[in-house]
């Protein structure tokens, strides 16, 4: 072919690469614009697209997640007169595919016993409650009755156990007429029941937070339940207040062996402030629950192991009843953090959950660690990918990506062998100059969140700072993270869930500029992705 001829096809070459670039910003504009248009600040900047959201007023833990025909049932701290913490409800939502999300009716209201605190809920198959029959299994749940009568005058029994039943699948509930199922034993902070059928020892198991420790329990018909120990006075964390427990077994990753795990929420003591979720493994026979001795020994080294490391994953527990194939465990966050939750700048509503994660438990090097992902079902909501590349960053500062997206699923991935240890950062960035920044920091060895400069922060000063922080787990060879973003939120699953973080921001306007830095050091990035979701995600209210 002669030079000639060449030139004019590089040209509409080039042409139709830059007819399709801007195409592709175009229809990118139009995904952003299309949320926005014609809807006040809040909603269009604030009001995630595919995490869980009251359509108004507070909310603060997820409650009571079952499972039963084809749909998942969240309930969640409820109060429904204000955009603060009040007396507690609890509210409901349910949903297909953990995506999208139908606001119900409120389930429980206070009364005169006290407010709804957080609990859990079981399909009791074999209706072992009576409350219904086993061709109509009822569904149960537990929670903590809170009295701001005893509270008011310094009590200590002012907190107890209920339960309530439903026999229309979790719409409408009944309280059980002999309520409390557990009283006070005298202990002031008594709360947040997590029950669960045992299928290992054939019984019904109840934990839950009494001060610095959990309590078991067992019952055969969930209206009479019998303490039969405590667990971890001695080990974690103890800063703060224990509070919303969860206990389950868990087959190893690709082995048949079976090991408990605890989840422990905790507020304030996490290790970038405030509440934070921290995890313990070890064997349960029935009655008492004892660290696996290689966990344990991590412990005198970490003190604590956490679910994420970012700032606001708190509270968070498992679905019950889903079906268990694949040992499917799927746990669910409240998105904040009791440190500023209340100050968040959403006015119509405030909070949201986090998106829903598939938890598996792996043994590596003789360690065992929980891994938390994304549920498949987000993979549905892909429209399509924006880009695709690999980058060379050569003048250690490139634009990866310059669209204007506010909500989006991406990942990245570069080899860290052979790299000078330097700190590698990737940029979130608008034209208001709001940046929020993660990366890996090798010379110090830790992954880390910045939100210290995202734009409106100045509503608590225990928002922007610390920064948040993970220790790099060792033999780490790739830089490899998976991320989603939603508007105000960004949670990002480093090496396949292994280390995580969530973290809320409040941006003057969606980000537009995605940069890769490095101080010192040129680097390769040999897949960068960034995939559209699509917009038509619907939290809808009734
Ligand atoms: C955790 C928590 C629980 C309690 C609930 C009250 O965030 O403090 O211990 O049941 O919130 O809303």
């Amino acid at each position: 072919m002669r030079i000639a001829s060449v030139k004019p096809f590089l040209v509409i070459l080039m042409g139709f690469f830059l007819v399709v670039s801007c195409q592709n910003k175009a229809q990118v504009k139009k995904q952003s614009l299309a949320t926005q248009e014609k809807l006040p600040f809040e909603e269009a900047q604030y009001r995630p697209s595919f995490h869980f959201t009251p359509n108004e007023n507070w909310m603060n833990d997820p409650n009571g997640m079952f499972y039963l025909n084809n749909i998942y049932h969240l309930y969640f701290q409820y109060y429904p007169k204000g955009n603060t913490w009040g007396p507690m409800h609890w509210g409901h939502a349910t949903s297909k595919d953990l995506v999208s999300w139908k606001e119900e009716q409120i389930a429980l209201y206070p009364d005169d016993k006290g407010y709804i605190f957080s609990g859990s809920a079981v399909v009791d198959y074999l209706n072992s409650s009576g409350f219904g029959t086993k061709n109509k299994p009822p569904i149960v749940a537990v929670f903590t009755y809170h009295d701001p009568e005893i509270e008011k005058i310094n009590g200590m029994m002012v907190e107890s156990q209920a339960i309530a039943y439903s026999n229309d699948g979790g719409y409408h509930w009944t309280k059980y007429k002999d309520n409390p199922v557990i009283k006070n034993p005298g202990i002031r902070d008594f709360r947040d029941p997590k029950m669960s059928w045992d299928s290992i020892h054939k019984q019904w198991i109840l934990i839950l937070a009494a001060g610095n420790r959990d309590r078991f329990y067992v019952s055969k018909d969930l209206k009479h339940w019998n303490f039969q120990s405590e667990f971890g006075a001695e080990f974690g964390a103890h800063s703060g207040v224990w509070e919303c427990p969860d206990f389950f077994p868990m087959q190893v990753y690709g082995t048949s062996q079976t090991k408990w795990i605890l989840l422990q929420s905790i507020n304030p003591g996490a290790p970038n402030g405030g509440s934070g979720t921290q995890y313990f493994v070890g064997d349960f026979d029935g009655k008492t629950f004892r660290l696996d001795p290689t966990f344990k020994n991590d412990l005198l080294k970490q003190k604590a192991i956490w679910l994420d490391y970012g700032r606001d994953n708190y509270a968070g527990v498992t679905w019950s009843d889903i079906p268990q194939i694949d040992g499917r465990r799927l746990f669910l966050g409240w998105m904040s953090n009791w440190d500023y939750a209340q100050k968040v700048p959403t006015k119509k509503w405030r909070s949201s959950m986090t998106i829903p994660r598939e938890l598996k438990l792996l043994k590596q090097n003789g360690h065992y660690r929980m891994t938390s992902n994304p549920v498949n079902e987000l993979q549905k909501y892909v429209s399509k990918t924006v880009n695709k590349k690999i980058v060379s960053v050569k003048n250690l500062t490139e634009i990866i990506n310059h669209t204007q997206i506010d909500f989006f699923e991406s990942q990245i991935e570069f080899d860290l062998n052979n790299l000078k240890k330097d700190n590698y950062v990737f940029l979130l960035q608008n034209s208001k100059g709001d940046t929020l920044e993660f990366g890996i920091n090798l010379i110090d060895s830790f992954y880390f969140v910045d939100r210290t400069k995202t734009g409106i922060n100045n509503f608590s000063d225990k928002f922007a700072k610390p920064i948040s922080k993970a220790p790099i787990p060792q033999n780490i060879n790739t830089f490899k993270v998976r991320m989603f973003l939603d508007k105000t939120s960004l949670e990002l699953f480093f090496n396949d869930g292994e280390t995580v973080f969530t973290n809320l921001f409040f941006i003057k306007t969606p980000f537009e500029e995605f940069t890769a830095r490095s101080v010192k050091t040129p680097f390769k990035i040999e897949n960068f992705t960034i995939n559209q979701l699509s917009s038509n995600i619907k939290n809808v209210k009734k």
